[in-house]
């Protein structure tokens, strides 16, 4: 009997082997993300996909790819590039990799958020420039982190983790979420429920940790900003369009916020002629949220794990719709 056939939309920071024993591997090598035409012949007679959040996997792709398609294996937690209805209607169950990149995520909002506080990024193009030129009362000043107040838009685990770096700090410390947590869970993090707009309002540091979906597609926007303190630093991990970009660029620029740190941005990359490039209270990294090697690692062999279960017709270890099953 041939083997099933897979198609990985990028090199993958680990070793294939255990997949190339069971199934025959073609690797998109290139740097960039195969455009949608290519991607559409490459699915053509597949048994499965490993993929990634750059890839737009769509009914019509779903289609391409026959009745041979068993499986769908993301690379990533998020899975907003997939029409999981789609998915759903074909019986294609699809895989993600929830879990292993809480921390690293977590870390990274941590950094941008005292990174932004304390105009790290400013400081160091301060010194390149060789602006550096004595110590001074008040150069390069910024708001406290230890004491201050967060909220945390979205309290899945990512959120959750964020919270417990935040405990460290003394932090007054709001949430909100479409759930609220058990009150052993919020003593233990040291955490309040408020509402979106009051946590807006009251908050030093504004966190996103939501998913993108229709009800949060440009969740931010004039309105939020206005009712955020004008010495506010919003922190974007989650996704890029959770924040409307012409709005943010408005509230930085003209002083209605004090500043931000985003690793996504909308659209991604974001174009090297958006306006948010020229502000100097705006920290951007390039959706680096889970980059740690460990991480990465983990990522692409729970995405492997995910993707041989499909294959053999095993339930995925993490699957994303479940009611495939039923
Ligand atoms: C995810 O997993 O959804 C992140 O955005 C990338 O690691």
């Amino acid at each position: 009997m041939s083997q099933p056939k897979v198609f990985i939309t990028r090199r993958l920071p680990t070793k294939l082997e255990p997949l190339r024993q069971i199934a025959t591997i073609e690797v998109w090598e290139k740097r960039q993300p195969p455009p949608y035409e290519v991607l559409l012949e490459k699915v053509k007679a597949i048994d499965g996909l490993l993929c990634l959040l750059t890839d737009r996997i769509d009914l019509q792709l779903i289609k391409a790819a026959g009745t041979s398609f068993k499986v769908i294996s993301q690379m990533a937690v998020g899975y907003d590039n997939i029409d999981i209805s789609a998915a759903t209607a074909h019986k294609i169950p699809i895989g993600h990799t929830p879990g292993v990149l809480t921390d690293a995520t977590a870390d990274l909002t941590w950094a941008l958020l005292m990174a932004s506080a304390r105009r790290v990024v400013e400081a160091d193009r301060f010194t390149r420039a060789g602006q550096w030129r004595t110590w001074e009362p008040d150069l390069l000043l910024g708001p406290n982190i230890t004491g201050a107040t967060l909220g945390i838009v979205g309290f899945g685990r990512i959120g959750q983790a964020v919270a417990r770096r935040a405990k460290g700090f003394d932090m007054q410390i709001f949430y909100t979420s479409n759930h609220k947590c058990e009150p052993e869970l919020e003593k233990l993090l040291g955490v309040e429920f408020t509402t979106f707009d009051s946590l807006l309002q009251k908050s030093d540091f504004v966190t996103i940790h939501t998913p993108l979906s229709e009800e949060t597609y440009h969740l931010f926007g004039d309105r939020q900003f206005e009712l955020m303190k004008q010495s506010a630093i919003l922190i974007n991990t989650a996704r890029g369009a959770i924040v409307n970009p012409e709005a943010l660029y408005q509230a930085l620029s003209s002083g209605q916020i004090a500043g931000a740190a985003i690793d996504v941005t909308d659209p991604e990359p974001i174009p090297t002629d958006s306006p948010l490039l020229s502000l100097d209270n705006l920290i951007i990294t390039p959706h680096i949220g889970s980059a740690s090697l460990q991480t990465r690692e983990k990522m692409a062999n729970m995405a492997i794990a995910n993707l041989i279960a499909g294959l053999e017709g095993e339930r995925l270890p993490h699957c994303v719709n479940p009611e495939v099953y039923l």
